[in-house]
C-alpha cells in the first residue's frame, strides 16, 4: 500500500476511535498512539525516504492536514469528556447550594452603655474631662466630706452596703453615689486651679424592685472655678438635656435639697410620651425627673481645704439606667442585667 493510501486509512479510522473513548485517560492514550513520537503518523512517515521527489510534498501536505484534523477531533472530544466528568461530579455532590445560610448575629452596644456614651460625649464637647474613682469608699468620702454627717437623715435614703468583717465594721462602704469622686478630685486642686470633670461609674444600694437595682450607673459632674454661677449650671444642663431628648423639649428646674449643694435643684424634662398632658410614664405629672444638681455647698469646699469665699462651683448627678428606661420606655430595670437576647436585640 502506498503511503498516501495508508494516510487515507488513518484519516478514516482514527475519528471513530476518538469518538469512542469514554474517559480522559483513554483519550490521552489514544492521542499518544496516533500522534505521539512513536505513534502511527510518525510510523507512516518513516516510509518517506523511499518515495519519489514529486510525491514527497504531496505526502507532507496530506500528513499535516490529517494531523490538524485529528488534533481538532481530539480537542473536541476532550472538551466533551471534561464537561461530562464535571456534570457527574456535581450530581454526586451532596451540598445543597439552595439552603439558606446561617444567620450571623452582630454585636451591638448595651442600652446602658449606649446611654452612658451619649451622656459622656455631650459633656466632653462642653469641655468636661473624664475622671473615675473607687467603688469602695470610706464613710468619710461617701458621706462625711459631702456634708452628710453621722445620723443625718439623708443617710437613711442611701440604703448603704457596709463592709463588715464578722461583727466589726471596717468603716468602708460600697459607694452609694459617684459624688465622693468630687472630694478626691478637689483634694488634688492647687489654689487658683479650676476643675471641670465628668465621672461615670457603678454605684450600689441595698434596694431591689422594678425601678431599683442593687448596682446601677451614675454620672457625676463638677465644675469648680472663680465665679461659677447658677446661670451657668442652668445653661449647661439645659443644653445637655436638649441634646439628649431633643431641642424642643421643655426643661424645668425645681427647688430641692441635697446636703452637698446649696441651693439645690432637681431637673425635669417634659414627658416625651405625652408631651406634658399626663400619662402612665410621667405618673400623670407631665414631667420626668432626670437629675439632681446645685451649687457646691460651702461646707464641702471647707472639707477639701478650699476657701468658699474664693471658689464657687456647680455639681450634678444623674442615673444612667433611669435615663435609658425613660428613653427606651423600659419598665423593668432588671432587664438590663438579665442579658436576654430578645431584649438586647431591640436596641
Ligand atoms: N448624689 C446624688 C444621688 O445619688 C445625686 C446628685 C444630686 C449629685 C445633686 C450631685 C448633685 O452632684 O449636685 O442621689
Amino acid at each position: 500500500m502506498s503511503i498516501l493510501n495508508t494516510l487515507d486509512t488513518l484519516a478514516d479510522t482514527a475519528p471513530p476511535q476518538i469518538q469512542a473513548t469514554t474517559t480522559l485517560q483513554e483519550l490521552e492514550d489514544l492521542r499518544v498512539q496516533l500522534l505521539g513520537k512513536k505513534g502511527q503518523l510518525t510510523d507512516i512517515l518513516k516510509g518517506m525516504a523511499t518515495v519519489s521527489n514529486e510525491e514527497r510534498p504531496l505526502i507532507g501536505q496530506k500528513a499535516n492536514h490529517i494531523k490538524t484534523q485529528l488534533q481538532d477531533a481530539l480537542d473536541q472530544r476532550k472538551t466533551q469528556l471534561e464537561a461530562a466528568a464535571w456534570e457527574s461530579e456535581l450530581q454526586g455532590d451532596q451540598t445543597d447550594i439552595t439552603l439558606p445560610s446561617r444567620r450571623t448575629r452582630l454585636g451591638k452596644r448595651h442600652p446602658t452603655n449606649q446611654t452612658l456614651q451619649d451622656v459622656i460625649a455631650c459633656f466632653t464637647r462642653l469641655g468636661f474631662s473624664l475622671k473615675e474613682g473607687p467603688d469602695i469608699e470610706t464613710d468619710y468620702y461617701n458621706f462625711e466630706a459631702l456634708n452628710i454627717p453621722e445620723h443625718h437623715p439623708a443617710r437613711a435614703m442611701h440604703d448603704t452596703f457596709y463592709l463588715n468583717t464578722g461583727y466589726l465594721t471596717t468603716g468602708h462602704v460600697l459607694r452609694t453615689h459617684t459624688s465622693p469622686v468630687q472630694i478626691h478630685e478637689m483634694e488634688k486642686l492647687e489654689p487658683g486651679q479650676a476643675l471641670k470633670i465628668i465621672v461615670p461609674g457603678k454605684v450600689y444600694r441595698c434596694d431591689a424592685d422594678v425601678t431599683h437595682s442593687p448596682c446601677f450607673h451614675q454620672v457625676e459632674g463638677l465644675y469648680v472655678d472663680k465665679n461659677v454661677s447658677f446661670a451657668q449650671l442652668k445653661g449647661t444642663l439645659s443644653h445637655f438635656l436638649k441634646e439628649m431628648f431633643g431641642a424642643k423639649r421643655q426643661v424645668r428646674f425645681r427647688p430641692s435639697y441635697f446636703p452637698f449643694t446649696e441651693p439645690s435643684t432637681e431637673v425635669d424634662v417634659a414627658c416625651f410620651k405625652c408631651s406634658g398632658k399626663g400619662c402612665n410614664l410621667c405618673k400623670q405629672t407631665g414631667w420626668l425627673e432626670i437629675l439632681g444638681a446645685g451649687m457646691v455647698n460651702r461646707n464641702v469646699f471647707r472639707s477639701v481645704k478650699l476657701d468658699p469665699d474664693q471658689v464657687t462651683g456647680f455639681a450634678f448627678g444623674l442615673g444612667i439606667e433611669r435615663i435609658a428606661m425613660l428613653r427606651y420606655e423600659i419598665n423593668d430595670i432588671r432587664l438590663f442585667t438579665e442579658n436576654d437576647y430578645r431584649f438586647l436585640e431591640q436596641f
